[in-house]
This record gives structure tokens, sequence and C-alpha cells, in this order.
């Protein structure tokens, strides 16, 4: 069997917890494969809104197998606090959620390091979540971090003192303000590893092939957004890990011929959180509708997402990277209201018109080309079916179909599984 990916195309947030949690019924196995604590997958059903970060978006459907793949970077003590808020759905998680054995651990002085790198920076900050992604990444690439599988071994702590103290001192390098007590957090962490070691290890690529060849279902979740990815996102406003298709292949070991479908999730508009250029952005009353309305509040830090319109040259750019099959329009629900609404179709870039994504998108070198369109008004959160659709929306949609050359087939008009409208 193949498996099917699904990926943000923007820059993080576009709802794929959702989406994942609505597809989930068609797929045996759902495998989270980049990415750690920094993502944070809301999912909402019978009035209850839930928020993951590490744990695979399947993990409420009885039955499904969750697993969390080798290129994923966790944190115990944010694992263990997931698991506590899922205890009282009574869900046999020995069973039904599987870690790869070749995933990192997050370490509290990957945390403490991040603190410190962005302290450093000053006004050039990143935005990180500071979750310790970077710095426990960095350890990955350079062949010094400790794996899940590590925690099967006598040695591990010898391992994990040399690199604390490591981080230590590079801590001290940074020469920041940066408060922390070492003790109280190791205290933290080594009981959160027990917990962790209470749940199922495996040699999760094997498991994947077998699983293949047994004809299970699978679909690879994504985690942030394509223009957060390492390689091909605004650089080096980026999160650490490779957002994009080809990191579902190296962050579970499927080979590439065996994906299928690659399904793009995007929201009607753009939202950006954290430091970094964003062409379309709106620092007027349309950027503050859409913030209010849409609740565009960060899921892991609260903090608030700047908004903007749809930008369609940094989403074909997302669609041709990851070889988009199906798109799925998030948020619709939100522009509801507006007279009209602007879509970007393409920069003025150093006084030429261009319709592809360049190296450097800062402001002083791009600025969008709008297309108006006409907005609707009509509440869309109540609608099911595709025929409830008002023409003005029918109209947008036709439109991003054919800039972008894929179909969409799902809108999404609510936060809740039951506001979504198949196409
Ligand atoms: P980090 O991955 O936490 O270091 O953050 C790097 C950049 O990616 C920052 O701009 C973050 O705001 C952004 N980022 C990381 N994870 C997410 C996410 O799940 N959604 C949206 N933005 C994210």
């Amino acid at each position: 069997m193949a498996v099917d990916l699904l990926l943000g195309l923007q820059w993080g947030d576009e709802g794929k917890g959702k989406i994942v949690d609505v597809l989930t019924k068609d797929y045996d196995i759902i495998a989270r494969f980049q990415g750690g604590p920094n993502a944070g997958h809301t999912l909402e059903f019978d009035g209850h809104k839930h928020v993951l970060h590490t744990i695979p978006s399947g993990i409420f459907h009885e039955g499904t197998i969750n697993l969390v793949g080798n290129g994923v970077v966790i944190d115990p003590v944010i694992f263990k606090r997931e698991l506590d808020n899922l205890a009282k759905f009574n869900l046999d998680i020995k069973k039904s959620l599987l870690i790869s054995r070749k995933a990192h651990l997050i370490l509290p002085t990957h945390r403490l390091l991040d603190a410190a790198s962005e302290a450093s920076k000053g006004k050039a900050k990143i935005g990180s979540t500071l979750k310790g992604i970077g710095p426990t990444y960095m350890d990955k690439t350079g062949r010094n971090g400790i794996r899940v599988g590590d925690l099967e071994m006598d040695n591990w702590q010898e391992k994990y003192r040399a690199l604390a103290d490591k981080h230590e001192a590079m801590i001290d390098f940074y020469n920041v303000d940066v408060q922390y007590d070492l003790a109280d957090l190791e205290a933290e962490f080594f009981k959160a590893v027990e917990v962790l070691k209470s749940l199922t290890f495996i040699d999760s690529e094997e498991y994947l092939h077998q699983a293949q060849q047994n004809g299970k279902t699978i679909l690879a979740e994504g985690a942030q957004g394509s223009l957060l990815d390492i390689d091909f996102g605004t650089y080096p406003f980026v999160t650490s890990s490779n957002t994009t298709a080809a990191g579902a292949c190296t962050g579970l070991g499927v080979a590439p011929g065996k994906i299928k479908e690659v399904f793009g999730i995007f929201k009607a508009y753009t939202t950006r959180v954290g430091s970094g250029p964003f062409p379309t952005e709106l620092f007027d009353e349309a950027g503050e509708i859409m913030g209010r309305v849409g609740n565009e509040f960060g899921a892991t830090t609260g903090r608030p997402r700047r908004c903007g319109w749809l930008d369609l040259v940094a989403l074909r750019y997302a669609v041709q990277v990851n070889g988009v099959t199906q798109l799925i329009m998030m948020k619709g629900d939100v522009l509801s209201g507006f007279d009209t609404l602007k879509v970007c179709t393409a920069y003025n870039y150093k006084g030429e018109t261009i319709q592809h994504f360049p190296y450097n998108i800062e402001a002083e070198n791009v600025t969008p080309v709008y297309t108006e369109m006409k907005g609707w008004q009509a509440d869309l959160t109540k609608m099911t079916e595709a025929s409830q659709i008002p023409q003005a929306l029918n109209d947008y949609i036709d439109f991003l179909e054919k800039e972008l050359e894929v179909p969409i087939k799902i809108v999404s008009v609510g936060p809740d599984r039951k506001q979504t409208i198949h196409r």
C-alpha cells in the first residue's frame, strides 16, 4: 500500500490537526515525521478542544496506530504532559502510540540553549517557540544527540551528562541573562523519561515497511508549514527540520516512490507567527478582523499571529516543492463579511513582475501584485454541503484552482470536525 502525506503549505497553523482527525477514519496508521513540541495541533469534537504537540492527531480514534517517527524530536517533559491530558480518555496508549527508537530527545539544556541563542540575537531573533528545537536538531546533525533507543541502554545517563555539561559551557559562552536551576529541570526530565520508557519503542522504518506489505493504510502528518522548511523556507526565519514532502521520506524511512496522495493544507488568507518576511502582511483593519475572527493566537505559545491576504506566489511554490495532489482550504468562514478580497498573484521584485518565489522576499525587495475579488456575506459555519457554498466563494475557489492547477477537495468552515465540506 502507498503512503499519503498531509502538509501545511504556508507558515504553519493551517489546521493540520483538524484535517488529520477528519481523515483518520480512512487510515490504519497516522505517523508524525518531523518537528516536535513547537507544533500545536488543535482538534475539536463533541464540544471540546484538544491541543496535541508531539502525539499524532489520530490518537482519539479507536483502533488507529499513532507513530512518532525518527524525524521527530521529543521532549519527555512535554510528552508526559500530553499523556497526562489524555489520561481521562482511557486510551490504550501502550498499543496505539508507538515511538521510533531513532527519534532524538530534547534535553532541558536544549531549551536553555534556544533561549540563550535567541537572547543573543536581539532584534534579529527568529521568534522561536523556545522548545529547544534548533539546538536538538543541531546535535542530531552534529552527531551528538541522544535518541529514544539510547534509553534502553545502561550508559545513556553518562552520555547525557557529557552533553548537558557541554551545553552549560555553551550557554555561558552566549553571555546573556538566562536564569535556570538545572537540578530542578533535570529532576523533572528524569521523571518524564521514566514515563516515556513505559511506552512502546519500535524500529519504525521496519514497522512501516511491514505495514505496507500487509496492506495497511498510512497517513504521514506534517508539522509547521512549507515556508518554515529548513531548506525551502524563508531562512533563517524557519524551523530546523524539512517540513516539505521529502521530510516524510527521511523522517519515516518511506521510499519516495511509495508516496501517493499529497494533501496540501492552506488557509484562505495567510498568517505567520514569529519573525521573518511576510509580503502580504496587513497592518490595517482587515488584518485585525482576520486575527480576531480567526482567533489567530499560537496554539503552543499563545502569541498573536500576523495576518495578511492569500499569497499565491508562495502557495504555488509550496505546491511545486511538495508535489501536492489535492488541496484543502481552511477558514473560509473567517473571510465572510468582506466586500472585496485581495489575492496576491505576483510580486514586483526589483522593478520586475515575477511569478516565482525568489531568494529574498523582504519588504524592500518585494511588493505584492493583487487581484481583487468579490467577497461573500453569508455565515458559512453551519454549511455541510458543497451546494450551499455562496457563488462568490465558489468564484474564489475556482480562481485558486486555476492558478494552482490542483483541485480543492475540502473546504473547512469552522474548527469542529463537522464543519467540513467535501467537494
Ligand atoms: P522553532 O521551530 O520553535 O525554533 O521556531 C522557529 C520559527 O518557526 C518561529 O518563527 C516559530 O514561530 C515558527 N514555528 C515553529 N513551529 C511552528 C508551528 O507549529 N506553527 C507556526 N509557526 C511555528
